[in-house]
């Protein structure tokens, strides 16, 4: 499985980037928003310099919701640098657009997906990615991490290529949950991917093996 981090935070993606184990990034307008970045050169500079810490895709998202201002956006931001994948929302223009992006070899990634119906409809229009925010279908009560299995399943069943990127991820066990759903990607945030490095046994071991050491220094 993959690893992206789900940040639009400069040292927070170069800091999972510098662990060794980042194999991309997604962001949305809110994540953007968060960094206080305003205005069209803002972005796409912003863009530019994930694009230069990490070597894997870069989800950068539209925010028009026509068929052609999907398109004329997408254009743009895949004209920023190879590694950008055009983030569309699940709606009827964005399938007409992933169709438009990937007759025209431009990466996508199908977002708020939260059925596996809509997950079928991403991977016909040729989607690359298809994201599934299972913390928010957590949050009102459903199991998100099904949706990944059964969207895994048909895939699998149905020869999909479209890459099933697990995210919304709350917490370290959901990335766990999606390793055993088979999740291609997991797109988190830094303290998720932090959290799978805690185990009070560790914690525990460690400090006796470092007593242990001291004694064998003289
Ligand atoms: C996915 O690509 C989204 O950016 C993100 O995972 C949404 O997560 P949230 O539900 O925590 O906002």
């Amino acid at each position: 499985m993959k690893f992206f981090i789900d940040t639009a935070n400069l040292a927070q993606i170069k800091e999972a980037h510098d662990l060794g184990i980042l194999d991309g990034v997604t962001t949305n307008p809110s994540l953007m928003a968060k960094e206080g970045i305003k205005g069209h050169a803002a972005i796409m500079d912003h863009y530019k310099a994930i694009c230069e810490i990490t070597d894997g895709p870069v989800s950068a998202e539209v925010f028009g919701t026509t068929f052609e201002e999907i398109v004329e956006e997408g254009k743009v931001l895949a004209a920023i640098h190879d590694n950008i994948v055009v983030k569309v929302p699940m709606i009827k223009d964005g399938i007409k657009a992933i169709k438009w992006f990937s007759d025209n070899g431009i990466q996508t990634n199908c977002t708020l997906v939260f059925s596996a119906g809509q997950a079928i409809l991403a991977a016909k229009a040729g989607a690359s990615f298809v994201s599934p925010f299972i913390g928010r279908i957590d949050d009102s009560s459903w199991d998100g991490v099904q949706l990944i299995e059964q969207i895994v399943n048909i895939y699998n069943s149905q020869g999909f290529m479209t890459e099933v990127l697990a995210a919304s991820i709350r917490n370290p066990l959901h990335i766990v949950r999606c390793a055993e759903a088979g999740a291609d990607v997991c797109t988190c945030p830094l303290s998720s991917i932090l959290g799978l490095l805690k185990h009070p046994l560790t914690d525990l071991g460690l400090e006796q093996f470092l007593k242990d050491a001291k004694t064998m220094a003289h």
